[in-house]
């Protein structure tokens, strides 16, 4: 096989529960690990060593073998590259994730390459896909298990930006230590990164110049998060040709030269009866993955929103994520008796006043501009084909089967 035929697809659960991985490898080395009691704490050694002779692990020596999705990871997801087989599809590599919700941890509970095409960089692209995942999923670490005798997969994780967290030394016997094969914990942190600052990040007014580079910023931070692939590149771009687009009020979070975080804000409606009253909307509030989670769109909401009072405006209404906003002060609908155009309400439309009063004052339905909903899929997908987008995949964080 060619190495672009090495594609990355999803496993779904339904066809591929039980499935045996045959977890195989031969190493000559392994990770030596010595505990020693002291009168003032303890001391953990772990030191590469020497085998005699090459060792062999393989599937059958295990009670319990690895299969995909075992019943205890409730919330698993897999991907995996597949070769035709005879009339059916066989199994070449795989990884399975697993979120660890009380810690926000994605754990990665199965990574295994056939040995024929090991060293082909498999593993990484596998790897790359979880990382994809606890960026979209906004975890604060990807955690795994491995054995100190696995030396070429602690290789690998090392390469991956993998550490050391932690080890066991009874996890599978009660000799684990004598027989040289410990539990090793490693972990990722995808962003151990400082807040940032108003002197560290400039947030803006958009140049006409810069538009490609904050659509491609766009794309960038909603690239597989809802759907296969995204819109909201296509949405920026035709807001600012549409008479509801506020650019005066819009704003372009910039690190040195580069684009990171962009909010588009938009004249919309409340209507009672027949009363409207103008009030505001954005969409999208975005920040590129590398930036999430230094404070870049807490930045631009808060500079965005005193311009909205300061050019008079009483209120905003949004669809976002109901998790967010309510740290930037907005409150769901029903708490300004404002429902949705067919008199709805749910977690994740919420509104803040500019103005005491400005939206329960008024209440009513929130009437979006109709830009929102016209993204037809040929034209994102003409309109994609002007960026370098990453390849789409599917994630169990999305909303449905949608192909943008
Ligand atoms: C560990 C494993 C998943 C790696 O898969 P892979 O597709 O061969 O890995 P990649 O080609 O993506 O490796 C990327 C880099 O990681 C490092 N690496 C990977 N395997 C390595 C090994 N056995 N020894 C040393 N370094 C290794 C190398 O730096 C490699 O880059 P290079 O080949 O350019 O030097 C594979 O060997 C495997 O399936 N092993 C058996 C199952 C297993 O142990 N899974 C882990 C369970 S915890």
């Amino acid at each position: 096989m060619a190495e672009k035929d090495y594609e990355i697809v999803p496993l779904p659960k339904e066809q591929w529960q039980g499935t045996n991985i045959p977890m195989r490898y031969t190493t000559e080395e392994y990770y030596d690990v010595k505990i020693a009691e002291e009168s003032d704490g303890y001391t953990i050694k772990i030191h590469k060593s020497q085998f005699e002779s090459p060792v062999t692990h393989y599937p059958e020596e295990y009670d319990f073998p690895d299969k995909l999705y075992q019943p205890h990871w409730e919330k698993a997801y897999a991907w995996g590259v597949l070769k035709d087989g005879d009339g059916k599809k066989e199994l070449l590599a795989c990884i399975e994730t697993c979120p660890e919700e009380w810690s926000n941890r994605l754990m990665v509970t199965e990574l295994w390459v056939h040995e024929s095409i090991r060293r082909q960089g498999i593993a990484h692209r596998l790897m790359a896909v979880a990382k994809e995942q606890a960026y979209l999923e906004h975890r604060r670490a990807i955690i795994l298990e491995t054995q100190s005798c696995n030396v070429g997969a602690i290789r690998f994780y090392q390469k991956e930006g993998f550490e050391l967290i932690g080890m066991d030394s009874c996890c599978y016997r009660n000799n684990d230590l004598e027989r040289r094969e410990v539990r090793i914990n490693m972990g990722y942190f995808p962003r151990r990164k400082q807040k940032v600052t108003k002197e560290t990040i400039a947030i803006r007014k958009e140049k006409e110049t810069e538009y490609h580079r904050t659509e491609e910023a766009v794309l960038g931070a909603f690239w597989n998060k809802h759907h296969l692939g995204c819109n909201e590149h296509l949405l920026v771009h035709k807001l600012r040709q549409n008479s509801a687009y506020l650019p005066e009020l819009s704003r372009v979070a910039v690190a040195g030269d580069q684009i990171v975080g962009v909010i588009c804000f938009v004249r919309a409606l409340l209507k009672k009866g027949e009363k409207t009253k103008e009030i505001l909307t954005f969409g999208p509030l975005c920040v590129v993955p590398k930036w999430q989670g230094c404070g870049v769109g807490g930045l631009l909401l808060k500079e965005a929103l005193t311009s909205a009072k300061e050019a008079g405006y009483g209120g905003v209404i949004i669809f976002g994520e109901p998790d967010y906003y309510p740290r930037h002060g907005f409150k769901t609908c029903d708490q300004f008796g404002i429902t949705t155009e067919d008199g709805k309400n749910f977690d994740s439309f919420m509104g803040i006043e500019l103005i005491e009063g400005a939206l329960s004052g008024f209440g009513g339905k929130f009437i979006e501009p109709e830009v929102f909903l016209d993204l037809p899929k040929e034209e994102n997908a003409a309109f994609t084909k002007q960026f370098h987008a990453p390849a789409k995949q599917r994630f169990p964080g999305q909303w449905d089967e949608i192909e943008c």
